[in-house]
């Protein structure tokens, strides 16, 4: 098992370092950006689908759900495609409404899910379209789907998802950005500066994990906190979300992720100099209303760890802590910010002598309801 750990502690630790390697290893031989082409079998073979689709349903658990809250945002943004996101357990016991023209995107890392498969099943019935984002190459729901496209993320696995997350983000941008081009909705300069940008992630990613001190530092501080708080906004509210489920699976201190302007209709009454609040404060639109929400935060004497774009002065003179990432375009940034939320949730799991790699009570890979 050390020689799998190639050297780390954790997998999980050894997972996360894995990510500037696998994003490109899946989006090795689909991402095209000299050339301005995104090539992906699953989707050409199916464009019309998608470009007649009234909209697309995600559907999925966990650490995927939250990839597909990502990519509602991106759908939206590139391809304007209305998307719904669902829990998979939720879908498929309440009666919903699927339609012939729907498309239904069905992620899962494992490809085993009990609930996102059923979800699968019950959109089949109905006539929809199913498309499969899986990481377990000839899994279930890869098996189960019309099409798809893998992530390339290799084994995962510590029970807390970190590459399988970034890589998921990965396929589905592709996806989004191709269905862009398909429908012209966006300008060719922004579809050719998405596709650059997108080929700079691994070497942004790589530069993110340089932030591994700093969270471990900051981790050292706050490792007893009993609840923390994780902001974000737009692209990045998802990711706080994530940045909170990642520290209540494997360190057990309770965490909430919340949309940074929401925080006022109820988490703030917590707020107090005990509260540890991890706020995603990248320098992208709306940089006025998450300084605000920091000042809010600030007046209330909690302890604000921001995660920020490099060259920040604004946050950083307000924040306890900054943790620095590269600057990228607003829509690929969860791809950045998720890293140090990862790595200070790692640290913060450790410190407390906790199970990183096989968490209490939670499993792989959930093939029960
Ligand atoms: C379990 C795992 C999570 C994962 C979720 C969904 O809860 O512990 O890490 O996000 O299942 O799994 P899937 O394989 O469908 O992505």
């Amino acid at each position: 098992e050390q020689i799998e750990k190639g050297g780390y502690d954790h997998f999980m630790l050894k997972e996360i370092y894995e990510q500037p390697a696998v994003i490109k290893d899946t989006y090795r031989g689909r991402l095209h950006a000299n050339e301005g082409l995104i090539k992906m079998a699953g989707i050409e073979d199916n464009l019309q689908k998608f470009l007649n689709a009234d909209r697309i349903l995600i559907v999925a658990c966990g650490t995927s759900w939250h990839a597909g809250l990502v990519a509602e945002y991106i759908f939206e943004e590139f391809s304007r495609i209305p998307v719904e996101v669902e829990y998979a357990s939720e879908f498929r016991y309440r009666n919903p409404i699927i339609r012939e023209n729907d498309v239904v995107i069905a992620i899962s890392q494992s490809g085993e899910t009990a609930d996102t498969l059923a979800a699968i099943k019950l959109a089949k019935e109905h006539g929809a379209f199913v498309f499969g984002v899986c990481n377990v190459v000839g899994s279930s729901i890869s098996r189960e789907t019309h099409a798809g496209a893998y992530t390339h993320a290799g084994p995962e696995i510590g029970v807390a998802s970190t590459k399988a997350f970034t890589t998921q983000i990965t396929v589905l941008t592709l996806i989004a950005l191709r269905l862009a081009q398909a429908k012209g909705t966006l300008t060719n300069s922004d579809f050719h500066r998405y596709l650059q940008e997108l080929e700079l992630i691994p070497e942004k990613v790589q530069q993110a994990l340089e932030t591994n001190d700093t969270a471990k530092a900051i981790a050292a501080i706050y490792k007893d906190a009993p609840n923390c708080l994780y902001l974000g906004r737009g692209y990045n509210f998802p990711v706080a979300l994530e940045g909170a489920l990642k520290l209540k699976e494997i360190s057990y201190i309770h965490a909430e992720g919340y949309p940074a302007a929401e925080m006022k209709h109820g988490p703030i009454a917590l707020i107090d100099e005990q509260m540890p609040v991890v706020v995603i404060a990248q320098k992208q639109e709306h940089y006025d209303k998450i300084v605000s929400n920091i000042q809010e935060i600030k007046s209330r004497s909690g302890k604000i760890i921001a995660v920020v774009t490099e060259g920040d002065t604004q946050v950083r003179a307000l924040a306890d802590h900054v943790i620095e990432i590269p600057r990228t375009v607003d829509a690929l940034s969860p791809l950045l910010t998720t890293i140090p939320l990862q790595l200070l949730s790692y640290h913060i799991a450790v410190m407390r002598e906790c199970n990183v790699d096989q968490p209490r009570n939670l499993a792989k890979s959930v093939t029960v309801e």
